[in-house]
C-alpha cells in the first residue's frame, strides 16, 4: 500500500508506464524472437559445398547443407533420438543428409526419412521426418525463412531495408542493388534481439562514439544526440512492405557540445548523407555511413533467450572486377576494424551487455523511463507489435 508521498508517485509512475506496455504487447512477449520471417544464417563462402553447418535462430535449430551449388535448410535434430545433425555431418549422397549415430537418413527436399544405413528396409522409412526450412542466397548471404511450415512464404525483398530508387536525395547503395558487394562479419552477443535492434536506431546514444577511432580518424562530426521531435521527424513506412522508420534529420540543431559541461565531440567534417532507417524483422540500414557511398546494415537474430547474433556488413556499389578488388583490400584492412569492431561497433555491443541484466533479471521493460530521442524507437516497437507475422514460442514448444 503506498503510503508516503515518494510512494504514492512510484506506484502513480508504475501504473502510467502500465498503460504503453500493454499496448505493445506482441512486442513485449517476443522474447524469443518474431516468427515468419527471413533472417541471415551464414555467409555463402561460409558453406563450401558438401559442407553441412548447424545454426540457431529464435530457438530453432536449423541445419545448412550446401550440394551441387544449392543450400538446403533442415531441423538440425534426428527424429530418433534428437542428436544435431550437424554435430559431426555425413553426407553419404547428393540428395540426402545422414545422422552420424545410428545412420538415420534424410531427403535434403522435404526432410523424409527415406533410408537408415543398416536397416534400409525398417518400416520406420518413408514414415516420418525432419521439417525444412526456405533458404535463398542472395548478394553473399544465406537467408532463411524462419516459421510456421504451412505460412506462405513472402519474398526475401519484404523482408529488406526499402529499395530507394536512384534519383532519391542521398541515396546510398543497398544490397538488391545489382552491382552491390556486401562483406562482413556476425557473431554471437550477449543481449536480447530487441535491445541490440533498439540500440542500433537509438538517436540519443551516439554520444557513446565521440572517442570512437573511427570517427577521430575521419573527422566525423557526429553529434551528442540527434533530436527528435516527434513523428515529424520520421518517415514512417508501414503501409506495405518491406516496413520500417527512417530517422530524418530534424531541424532542432544536433547538440555537438555543451560549454557549461565541458563536453564535446571533436569531428569537424558533416557527416554527408547519414540516415538511419529500422526495418523488420530487426534490421538497422545506414546509408552513407561509414563513408558516403557506403551502406552499414546490421541484423539482430534472435539466436536464443538474452543472446542475439549480430550481423553487421558493409555494402558499396561494384561495377567491375577493379572496383570490388578495391572494395575489398580497403575492407579487410580498414573497414572491418575502424568500423565493424573495435574503432566503432564494440563501443555498442559494450552498451547492449550493459543493458541486458536490467531487462533481463530485474524487469527492465517496465522500470524504463523513455525520454524524447526514444521516440523513434517507440515506433520501431509499434511496428513489430503490429506487423510481425508471429512471435516465438519458446525453444520447448516449438
Ligand atoms: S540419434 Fe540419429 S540416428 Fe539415432
Ligand atoms: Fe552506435
Amino acid at each position: 500500500m503506498a503510503n508516503t508521498k515518494e510512494d504514492k508517485a512510484n506506484s502513480s509512475n508504475r501504473k502510467r508506464r502500465a498503460k504503453p506496455k500493454k499496448s505493445l504487447q506482441r512486442y513485449y512477449d517476443s522474447e524469443h524472437g518474431i516468427r515468419n520471417h527471413w533472417w541471415p544464417g551464414l555467409f555463402s563462402y561460409e558453406l563450401k559445398e558438401d559442407d553441412v553447418k548447424g545454426i540457431t535462430i529464435a530457438g530453432e535449430r536449423i541445419g545448412l547443407r550446401r550440394a551441387n551449388g544449392k543450400v538446403y535448410g533442415f531441423r538440425d535434430q534426428c527424429v530418433h533420438r534428437g542428436v544435431r545433425l550437424s554435430q559431426q555431418p555425413t553426407c553419404l549422397t547428393k540428395k540426402t543428409v545422414s545422422c552420424w549415430y545410428h545412420g538415420f537418413t534424410y531427403n535434403l527436399k522435404d526432410g523424409k526419412l527415406c533410408d537408415i544405413v543398416a536397416s534400409s528396409n525398417d518400416p520406420l522409412i518413408g514414415r516420418t521426418g525432419i521439417r525444412t526450412f526456405p533458404v535463398k542466397e542472395y548478394c553473399g548471404i544465406i537467408f532463411v525463412f524462419v516459421g510456421d511450415e504451412d505460412f506462405k512464404t513472402p519474398p526475401l525483398t519484404d523482408d529488406l531495408p526499402f529499395k530507394l530508387p536512384k534519383n532519391e536525395p542521398l541515396r546510398a547503395p543497398c544490397i538488391q542493388d545489382k552491382d552491390a558487394l556486401a562483406l562482413g562479419i556476425h557473431r554471437e552477443c550477449i543481449g536480447d534481439w530487441r535491445l541490440a535492434a533498439e540500440s542500433g536506431g537509438d538517436p540519443g546514444h551516439i554520444m557513446i562514439h565521440r572517442n570512437s577511432a573511427l570517427v577521430l580518424a575521419l573527422d566525423i562530426a557526429l553529434s551528442l544526440g540527434e533530436p527528435v521531435s516527434g513523428v515529424d521527424s520520421m518517415l514512417i513506412r508501414d503501409e506495405k512492405w518491406p516496413k520500417g522508420v527512417t530517422k530524418y534529420f530534424d531541424n532542432i540543431e544536433p547538440v555537438m557540445h555543451r560549454d557549461d559541461l565541458n563536453i564535446h565531440t571533436y569531428g569537424k567534417t558533416p557527416p554527408y548523407g547519414l540516415r538511419v532507417s529500422l526495418c523488420l524483422p530487426a534490421i538497422l540500414f545506414v546509408e552513407n555511413w561509414p563513408q558516403p557511398g557506403m551502406t552499414q546494415y546490421e541484423w539482430y537474430v534472435p539466436v536464443k533467450k538474452g543472446y542475439h547474433q549480430y550481423w553487421q556488413v558493409l555494402v558499396k556499389n561494384c561495377p567491375d572486377e577493379m572496383a570490388k578488388e578495391d572494395f575489398t583490400m580497403r575492407y579487410k584492412n580498414a573497414w572491418e576494424d575502424l568500423a565493424l569492431k573495435d574503432g566503432f561497433n564494440d563501443d555498442d555491443i559494450m552498451a547492449r551487455e550493459a543493458q541486458e541484466d536490467f531487462y533481463n533479471n530485474r524487469n527492465g521493460w517496465d522500470e524504463e523511463q523513455l525520454f524524447s530521442m526514444d521516440q523513434f524507437v517507440v515506433e520501431y516497437r509499434k511496428m513489430v507489435h503490429k506487423h510481425a507475422r508471429g512471435v516465438q514460442p519458446p525453444p520447448d514448444k516449438l
